[in-house]
């Protein structure tokens, strides 16, 4: 059977790759893709993480290897994530100025200037002996309140050893403000708030535990959202904008782009999601079996990240993707 003369053919568009290219309505550039990186004290080489095929623990020599690679490639940014030899009930760590990850953070600033964008996660996590978020109060429960005045500490900590953003990932009621606050007090008006505004208890956090060494006791579901809730999460960033907050994000990512969507129409900042580690994992061991292809599987969840609206999104695959897209681009990257 032929169509009649006149019948809508969308295919047209698709005929050859240059029309193809010429119509795409995303693309991918390495200044979109973050890259997260965590740094161990005490290592002497950099140990691989089973559970996330090609991603290491750095020492401070790899890391700063490896921070120049990522950004000779040309990626937007680094997010780094510490772990500290010494955990504690506070997370003494977490802002102690010889603390690892502010150790990093100067290592990176003094090597790189402002060539790149240097990033910390702001949260206890990596730093307490519970793996909780925030210290806990008599009853076992993550306290709110005592929990901000050690995440204010940590801001101006980041901030004193060269973070150009500090990334609040605690799910903490007021956390912007707090930290906010602080580092205005301390003359850090220039250092960049990036909020995880919608932050959901995911499953998909899991190889994060083994990257950071945590051995969180119990759950995080009493602070981070429920995975079943969208509308709470518009209700995040309105607090988030009201209370500072210069980018938000929200993650994990690939389950949670309906999420993103609402959040990329509605905010007036930049929006940037988060392709966490067990989103990594999936596609890594889905490609080690044959059972899908690995870089058209990874290019392919950055694309959508980008569909859904994320102005920039954090990849363990960053470096690598950006280099591709750099090669593969006639003319270079766009
Ligand atoms: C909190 C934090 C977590 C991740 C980033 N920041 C863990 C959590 O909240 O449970 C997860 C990132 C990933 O899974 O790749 N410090």
């Amino acid at each position: 059977m032929t169509l009649v003369p006149g019948t809508v053919r969308p295919r047209r568009l698709r005929t050859t790759p240059a029309l193809r290219r010429l119509v795409s309505e995303t693309r991918l550039h390495p200044a979109d893709l973050i890259l997260p990186m965590f740094v161990k004290e005490t290592l002497s080489e950099p140990a691989p993480l089973t559970s996330m095929p090609g991603v290491v623990q750095h020492t401070l020599d790899s890391l700063l290897e490896a921070a120049n690679e990522a950004v000779d490639s040309g990626v937007g940014g680094l997010m780094l994530f510490g772990i500290p030899e010494h955990k504690d009930n506070e997370g003494s760590q977490a802002d102690a100025p010889a603390g690892i990850l502010n150790r990093a953070l100067t290592l990176l600033r003094d090597n790189l200037g402002d060539t790149t964008v240097i990033m910390a996660d702001l949260c206890l996590d990596e730093f307490t002996s519970h793996g909780h978020c925030g210290v806990l109060d008599s009853a076992g429960g993550v306290d709110n309140d005592a929990t901000l005045e050690r995440y204010a500490s940590m801001a101006v900590a980041q901030a004193r050893a060269g973070a150009h953003v500090v990334g609040l990932s605690g799910m903490m009621d007021g956390q912007v403000a707090a930290c906010r606050e602080a580092l205005d007090l301390e003359g850090f008006t220039d250092v960049v708030v990036m909020a995880y505004s919608a932050k959901y208890a995911s499953a998909f956090f899991g190889p994060f535990r083994e990257a950071v060494d945590s051995e969180l006791q119990g759950d995080r579901k009493s602070y981070q959202q429920d995975p079943a809730n969208g509308r709470e999460a518009m209700r995040e960033l309105d607090l988030d904008l009201a209370e500072g907050a210069d980018i938000v994000m929200v993650k994990p990512g690939m389950p949670y782009l309906d999420v993103l969507a609402e959040v990329a129409c509605e905010s007036p900042v930049p929006v940037w999601a988060y392709q966490v580690s067990g989103e990594y994992a999936m596609i890594e061991f889905a490609a080690a079996t044959g059972a899908i292809e690995r870089e058209r599987a990874i290019e392919e969840s950055l694309v959508a990240f980008k569909r859904a609206g994320a102005d920039a999104i954090l990849t363990y695959w960053a470096t690598e993707v950006a280099q591709r897209l750099t090669s593969e681009t006639p003319g270079g990257a766009r």
